[in-house]
Parts: structure tokens; sequence; C-alpha cells
């Protein structure tokens, strides 16, 4: 993609960049391209999974650790950006994490301290990093915050489980603090992302097949990290100032089809054989 500049002199922060697969990586990446300077931050235990340190050598960043659950974190982490930027104009949010997902727990019998713990890291966390944003007076008039959903807020995906409730709480904080933010000029927006090669989609059970059939069902076929990067770029610019409180879809057209060739055909081929 050539760089067009649409973030010269934006300045901002990119949370959730644990190695080169991850969404925040490519977001991360494209923003650079379109001239942003940002922070990168993660929680202090990614240190010793990720590789985030070495993105931000290659795109000038510096990096705070902050665990996005942690109030005392945040707070240091937005007097850390003051120092560095003065006020900043966006904030990318790309944290999630299911624990009963990864342990396997099923949603008929959830661990309720993971399930609190998972509420907490993939949705909570946002609330909590507007909060410090605000209450420090970090954001710019025009301000853009960011956040990544997927479309098992609003459908159930049998291998989705608790994280379809935590991106249903994501996706209506997006909104309930949209309605605040305006008055400041403030705006906020989800992406709903095609399933993505990452760690934390790894990680859930079944996710082989729920890409399969996204590729099958979405008209583009799935849409990669890298896409997710350049229509992020879009999202934090001025050419998107008057789009607040949305989820918005980036997912090959798969939110708008009922049923695609790719999957209908194999299926007659299977009941001709049958009747055969
Ligand atoms: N991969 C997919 O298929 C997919 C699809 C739609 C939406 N998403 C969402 O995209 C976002 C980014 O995930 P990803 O797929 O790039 O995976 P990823 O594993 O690369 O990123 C998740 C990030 O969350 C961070 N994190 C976890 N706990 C944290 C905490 N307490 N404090 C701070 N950071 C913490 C991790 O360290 C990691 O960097 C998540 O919200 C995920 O649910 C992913």
């Amino acid at each position: 993609m050539e760089r067009s500049g649409l973030l010269k002199g934006k300045k901002g922060v990119v949370f959730g960049a644990l190695n080169e697969s991850s969404i925040a990586w490519a977001i991360a990446k494209a923003a650079h391209r379109e001239g942003a300077q940002f922070a990168l931050s993660n929680a202090p235990v990614a240190k010793r999974f990720g590789t985030m340190e070495g993105l931000a050598e290659s795109v000038g960043s510096p990096v705070i650790w902050a665990d996005a659950t942690k109030d005392a974190d945040l707070s240091s982490l937005f007097d850390q950006l003051k120092e560095y930027y003065g006020q900043i104009d966006f904030i990318v949010h790309a944290i999630g994490m299911g624990v009963n997902v990864r342990k396997r727990r099923p949603y008929e019998k959830l661990n309720y301290d993971w399930y609190a713990k998972t509420l907490d890291v993939s949705a909570i966390s946002l609330h909590r990093i507007v909060h410090h944003a605000m209450e420090s007076q970090a954001l710019n008039e025009g301000g853009s915050i960011l956040t990544i959903s997927y479309i098992g807020a609003q459908r159930s995906f049998s291998h989705y489980s608790e994280m379809g409730d935590a991106k249903a709480l994501l996706e209506s904080i997006v909104r309930t603090w949209g309605a605040r933010l305006g008055e400041h000029r403030i705006r906020i927006n989800a992406i709903s992302q095609s399933p993505t090669q990452t760690t934390a989609g790894q990680g859930i059970s079944g996710f082989d097949a729920m890409f399969e059939f996204g590729q099958n069902m979405s008209p583009l076929g799935n849409a990669d990290a890298d896409s997710c990067g350049d229509y992020a770029v879009t999202l934090l610019s001025d050419l998107t100032r008057m789009v607040t409180m949305q989820t918005l879809y980036h997912d090959g057209g798969f939110s708008s089809i009922g049923i695609t060739d790719a999957m209908v055909e194999p299926m007659m081929r299977m009941l001709n054989s049958d009747e055969s």
C-alpha cells in the first residue's frame, strides 16, 4: 500500500501488539506508514511471550508496559504519554483474552472468576482506558478511539462462547462512551473483524473451522490483519470525523450474506450423490 500521509502530525497510543500476527501490529505498521507517531503498550507479561519491542524499534515508538485491567498502570501510562507527546489524537484498543475459552471450559460450565477476568480484559479495559484518557485530558478535540470486535457480539458462534458476551459488552461500551465523548468532539468506534490468524484467534477451539467458514461465506474472503490496518487508518484520520458509536464490519461481506455458492454447491453435490 502506498503512503498517503493521512495521519501526518497525529500522535497516539496502540495497545495490544504481541507479535507479528497481532491485529495491533498491522495497525501500528499502517499508522506509521501514514506518518503517525505513537507509543506501543501491552501487559508486562507480554515481555516474556511477545516481540513488541522489535516493532517499537522499527517504527520509532516508545514502549509503555501497562496491564489494561489496572487503574494505576493506566493512569501512569497517560502521564508518560503526556511527557512524550503532549496531547494525543488517537487510541487503538486491540486487547482480548477468553480465559474459559483458552482453558476449554464450555459455556454451560463457566468458571465465573475466569469469566469476570475475560470481561475485564476484553471489554472493561476499554472503559478504563477511555476513563483515564479523559481524566488526564490526554485526548485532543477531534480525537479518535478504536477497538476491535467480532460478529460473535451479535450472533451466536458455538465455540466463541464467553467471548461473544465480552464483545457484546465491548460494543455497548463503544456506544455508551460515544454518547458522552461527543461534547469533546471525540469519537469512538469498533471494527468488527473477520477471523484472523493471531495468538488470541488461535486460542479458540475450532478457530480453523470458523476461519474456513468465514472464508467460504464472505464474497471477498476473510479480511486479513494488514487490510484491517489500512481500514483502521481511515478511522483514525480526519476523513471520518463524523463517524462515532459504530460497529463497522471489516469482514469481506460476511455480515450481509445468507449463503454463498461456495457453501451451497458442495451441499448440492453431497445431496445429489445421496440420491443416486
Ligand atoms: N484474531 C481474530 O480472529 C479476531 C477477530 C475479531 C476480533 N479480534 C480482536 O482483536 C483484538 C486483538 O487480538 P488479536 O487477534 O490481534 O490477538 P493477539 O493475541 O495478538 O492480541 C491480543 C492482545 O491483548 C493483550 N492483552 C491481554 N491481556 C491484557 C492486559 N491485561 N492488558 C493489556 N493487554 C493485554 C495481549 O498481550 C495481546 O497483545 C482482540 O480484541 C480480539 O478479540 C480478533
